[in-house]
Formats: structure tokens, C-alpha cells, sequence
């Protein structure tokens, strides 16, 4: 039987003979993060991915992340470690049910979460992620907006840009939407020298009790420049194994025990080595028509500046 540390150096030898960057979100667990080239949001890593020297990428994330990779990357193969782990929310709209709204309100802008598929991204007007929605829902010329799919973070931003109108759908993270503000009103009870820092895919009983509400890259970047010594995470709970590891003379508490994202945690280190092999995982490949809008949306994000 395998070590995990003999698996881990099976797989960077692989990776380095098949000339593979792996890239993982920051909700993959502390074995796979430790293996990866780059450990980052769900943006992030495409961008990194882009500018890497490699000629295959391989996500250990979910499947919108691999498919944004792949916009950005066209001329690289990128593969899904794990077929099966998607977004629940990035799939919470049909095509039609956006063809209509966009029909029945045509002067509104359509700014869809980077959260959502290529194809729901290739009828919008521009992506967000959760680190840059707020930048770039302030700067759009139009005064109303149709934002999909997480209509949590799309109240907040709706919070922050009061002169604009906003039109949202009944989605959100099946995930983050599980923390209450009794969580809130407990973990700040038991812990009341912590930081509350959450994902403004929270709802709104939560986020308005928050010292600080951000991205994961954002939550970890406040952690790192901030003096406190105790903090209270409200995001998927692999953030505060890695907030640990990372900061040892810290403490870091879960605002609630039950946010856990098991599409994240479906990927595992032996699919990682399977995926190296050609054993496993799934190639990404995108019909033109997908690939040519949703990498307008993208586009259009970037040009505001990530
Ligand atoms: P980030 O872009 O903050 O990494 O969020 C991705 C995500 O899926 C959060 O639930
Ligand atoms: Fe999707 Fe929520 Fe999981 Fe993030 S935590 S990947 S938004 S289901």
C-alpha cells in the first residue's frame, strides 16, 4: 500500500515527465493543495494556468473552472480530475429561461457570476467574479442589470451600488446558503476576540454581521495581513485547515460545521494520479459557438481590470 507522501511523489513526477500543471482550488483538501503548481480562486488559477509554461492543465476544482481554464487556454489540453464534481449553482438556469428574461427585459445588462457554464456565460454581457463584481457592476454604462445566478452575493453587491436596479433569480450556493445567523450569533458567543470573515455568497442575516466579506483568496489575504489572533471562517471549512497549517500561532474556528462543498471534495489524490496516467478525468472541449461567447464575457470582465 501507497503512503499518502509516496503518492504525492508518484504524482509531481508524473506531472513533471508529462509536462502538466495542476492547478487547485483553495476548497481541495491539504494533501492535493500540497502537489499543485498554483492554489488559488476559481479565476485565479485559468490565469495562472495561461501564462504557465506547460502544454496540459489539470483542475482539481470543478467543472466551470476547468471550462474557464480552457477559454483562456485554448491551445492547451485541460483536463477535470474528477468528471463528476460540478457547480450545483453554476447550473441553477436554463438557456431558455435566460433567453426570456434578456427578452422581456432587453435594456438591462446581463452580468452572469463566473460561477456558471460556458454556455449561460456565452449569452451574457459579462462575467464577475466575487472578488471584482462590485468594481465592475458600478462601472457598467447601464443603469439596470439582470445578474445571475446567486442572487446572495447579487444582493450584496445590489447593497454597495444603491444607484443601480437589479434584477436577480431565485439561486444561490446550496453550500454557503446553509450558515444561519444563529451560527453567526453562536460561533460569536463562543469565540468573542475572533474576526467574522465570510464569502458573500452568505446570505444576507450573515454577511451584514461580517468584519469582513470577500473571495477565498480575499479571506486569506486579510488573515495574512491582519495582526488578530483569532478568527472566525465563513466559507467552505477547508479554508481553515489551510488557514492553520499556514498561520500555526493562530486559531481559526468554522462558522458552521455543515459548510462543506462535496463536489470539491469529490477529487482525491488518487483521481489526480489517474488523470496523470489517462486513467481518469475528463478532457475539456468546447463546441466554437460556446467557446466564442463566453469568451466575450470574459473578455468584456477583463477589460474592466480583474
Ligand atoms: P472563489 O472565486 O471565491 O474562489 O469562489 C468560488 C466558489 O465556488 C465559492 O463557493
Ligand atoms: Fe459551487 Fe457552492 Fe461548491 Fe462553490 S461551494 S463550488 S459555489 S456549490
Amino acid at each position: 500500500m501507497l503512503t499518502t507522501k509516496q503518492l504525492q511523489e508518484e504524482i509531481l513526477r508524473l506531472k513533471r515527465e508529462n509536462d502538466v500543471c495542476i492547478l487547485a482550488h483553495a476548497y481541495q483538501t491539504h494533501d492535493i493543495i500540497e502537489i499543485a503548481d498554483f492554489v488559488g480562486d476559481s479565476f485565479g488559477l485559468s490565469q495562472r494556468a495561461q501564462s504557465a509554461p506547460q502544454q496540459n492543465i489539470l483542475m482539481c476544482g470543478v467543472r466551470f473552472m476547468a471550462e474557464t481554464a480552457k477559454i483562456l487556454s485554448p491551445q492547451k489540453r485541460v483536463i477535470l480530475s474528477h468528471p463528476e464534481a460540478t457547480c450545483p449553482m453554476a447550473e441553477q438556469l436554463e438557456l431558455d429561461e435566460l433567453r426570456a428574461l434578456k427578452a422581456k427585459y432587453p435594456d438591462h445588462a446581463v452580468v452572469a457570476y463566473i460561477n456558471t457554464t460556458s454556455k449561460l456565460k456565452a449569452l451574457c454581457d459579462v462575467c464577475v467574479t466575487s472578488a471584482s463584481a462590485y468594481k465592475i457592476v458600478k462601472a457598467l454604462p447601464q443603469k439596470n442589470i439582470i445578474f445571475i445566478p446567486d442572487c446572495n452575493l447579487g444582493g450584496w453587491i445590489a447593497e454597495r451600488v444603491p444607484e443601480k436596479n437589479f434584477i436577480f433569480i431565485d439561486g444561490g450556493c446550496p453550500i454557503h446558503t446553509r450558515i444561519t445567523e444563529r451560527d453567526v450569533l453562536h460561533a460569536r458567543e463562543q469565540h468573542p476576540e475572533a474576526m467574522l470573515l465570510v464569502h458573500p455568497e452568505c446570505i444576507a442575516d450573515v454577511t451584514k454581521h461580517a468584519d469582513f466579506a470577500g473571495s477565498t483568496t480575499a479571506i486569506m489575504d486579510f488573515v495574512s495581513k491582519s495582526d488578530k489572533k483569532e478568527f472566525i471562517i465563513g466559507t467552505d471549512n477547508s479554508i481553515v485547515s489551510h488557514l492553520q497549517y499556514e498561520y500555526p500561532d493562530k486559531r481559526f474556528f468554522e462558522l458552521s460545521k455543515i459548510c462543506v462543498c462535496h463536489d470539491m471534495r469529490l477529487t482525491t489524490l488518487v483521481n489526480v494520479y489517474n488523470a496523470l496516467t489517462g486513467e481518469g478525468g475528463e478532457e475539456i472541449s468546447l463546441d466554437s459557438e460556446t467557446y466564442e461567447g463566453a469568451k466575450r464575457s470574459i473578455d468584456a470582465m477583463l477589460s474592466y481590470g480583474q
